[in-house]
């Protein structure tokens, strides 16, 4: 590949030839009617979408924020489809310079939608650049150095931003302010999971009890990536066992050997919460100190792992730390009082 292109395929759609990856673009939904859940995210779009369909305008831009994996890049794609127009991809950590942005929204035509994911990532330099664009489709770079530098302004095409962050907290409030719509996305209820997961399969061609697709979606963490990859587990089980549709039996013994408990903790969340529990007395902990523990990073356990945890109620994320709570040792079955305090060899 020559050296512009692999430039360029950094900067929009990043890397995207990972099998698994293909593998779950396929499985995604490309219109809003085809989407499962998050029907209160689905409305409001639907009306903002026709609404400026009807004034021949562009969507006034969109923010999507909420944990991984709940379907904000999906919904980023159905909205360019519901609204008849190109989509350009890419990432806040993709576009290092002003140049980057520049070169994307000049290629861009009106109505068009710009998907950044991660756009709390974007540095301060491009996000500056990005204000004036957002507002008045108007660009001003600085061309060159020194005394030789000057400043042009362009006029963009009309572009709808659809920011996507799994940390709405991290967002400047300049850029914030600049969305027009937004939305938070929330973990899936169990039965629509079991329908994605029916769809999912439907998609790949596999038969799937009832009970199969509801144990499925019970352990996928409010998830439907999650509900996709573990469905696609099970399905190797399956055909491996030789068995042509997914039973229930099947589906808990590959599970159970994928680690995934009956509430969807896998061995992550296990040892996060073993180690609030054992190391620190049930917390509270700082994040700092239980990622050393753990082996992992921060922000990986913030945004992953952490607000499942949550969910479940089975930690607590106080200003003092992180506590683990009752439900916690219920489902560890560790009596409290009996673990052991810091300082104490495991
Ligand atoms: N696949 C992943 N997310 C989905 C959703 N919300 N609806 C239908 N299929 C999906």
């Amino acid at each position: 590949m020559m050296k512009e292109e692999e430039t360029e395929k950094r900067i929009v759609s990043g890397n995207s030839s990972d099998d698994e990856k293909n593998a779950e673009l396929t499985l995604r939904p490309t219109r809003l009617s085809e989407y499962i859940g998050q029907q209160q995210v689905k409305d409001n779009l639907s009306i903002s979408i026709k609404a400026a369909m009807q004034r021949g305008e562009q969507l006034d831009h969109v923010l999507l924020h909420g944990p991984p994996g709940l379907g904000k890049t999906t919904l980023a794609h159905i909205i360019s489809n519901e609204l008849g127009v190109g989509i350009t991809a890419s990432s806040g950590p993709a576009i290092e310079r002003s140049g980057d942005l520049a070169a994307i929204l000049t290629n861009l035509r009106d109505n068009d939608v710009l998907f950044i994911d991660e756009v709390h990532r974007l540095n301060k330099v491009v996000e500056e650049t990005l204000y004036p664009a957002m507002e008045d489709f108007k660009l001003d770079i600085v061309i060159g150095e020194g005394p030789s530098a000057r400043s042009i302004k362009l006029d963009l095409p009309r572009f709808t931003l659809v920011g996507a962050t799994t940390r709405a907290a991290l967002l400047t409030s300049p850029l914030r302010d600049r969305f027009g719509i937004i939305h938070r996305m929330d973990f899936y209820e169990d039965r629509d999971l079991m329908e994605i997961v029916t769809r999912a399969a439907s998609v790949l061609g596999v038969r799937i009890e009832e009970n199969a697709a509801y144990e499925l979606a019970r352990r996928a963490r409010g998830t439907p990536r999650v509900a996709n990859r573990l469905l696609k587990r099970v399905r190797d089980f399956a055909q491996v066992k030789g068995n042509s549709t997914i039973s229930i039996d099947v589906t808990k013994s590959a599970l159970d050997m994928l680690d995934v408990d009956s509430v969807g903790l896998e061995k992550m969340d296990r040892l996060l919460l073993e180690a609030i529990i054992l190391k620190f007395g049930g917390g509270p902990v700082g994040l700092d100190t239980l990622a050393a523990v753990v082996s992992e990073e921060q922000d990986t356990i913030n945004d992953v792992y952490e607000p499942y945890l949550a969910k479940l109620g089975f930690i607590q994320r106080t200003p003092r730390g992180r506590v683990a709570t009752e439900l916690a040792y219920k489902h560890l079955n560790i009596k409290p009082g009996k673990e052991k305090k810091q300082g104490d060899l495991w």
